[in-house]
């Protein structure tokens, strides 16, 4: 099973095949989901220090390019674990002063995902 460790609060082991934003929030990180995971907020955004997927989807694509995010993180709602990742999620909702996460994440990954490689996306 592949092993999530988030920054700040060490590693933590999940199911494979998991969204990363659900994976993190499963392991007591209160990560923002704005959206309910829909790639449209930009809340679960995290950092990758290790691990980063090569697979994008064009949701989560076109909403990083539109925000000007693109290169700097992920959506991790957008995100399937599939390997061990170190990821430092970067809007908490004790840090933003949200009363709550947002709406719970389907198990998959919504909109139904389109994926690409994203070495070949322009950026
Ligand atoms: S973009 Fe809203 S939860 Fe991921």
């Amino acid at each position: 099973m592949p092993v999530v460790t988030i920054e700040g609060y060490g590693p933590c082991t999940v199911e494979a095949g998991v969204r990363l934003v659900r994976a993190i929030e499963s392991c007591g990180v209160d990560i923002g989901h704005r959206c309910g995971g829909f790639a449209r907020c930009t809340t679960c955004r995290v950092r990758f220090h290790d691990g980063e997927p090569e697979k994008m989807t064009r949701a989560e694509y076109e909403k990083l390019k539109s925000a000007g995010l693109l290169g700097e993180v992920r959506l991790a709602c957008q995100i399937v674990v599939d390997r061990d990742m170190h990821v430092e999620p970067l809007m908490r909702v004790s840090e933003m002063g949200w009363s709550d996460p947002g709406p719970e994440p389907a198990p998959g990954v919504e909109p139904e995902a389109v994926w690409f490689d994203r070495d070949t996306l322009e950026t």
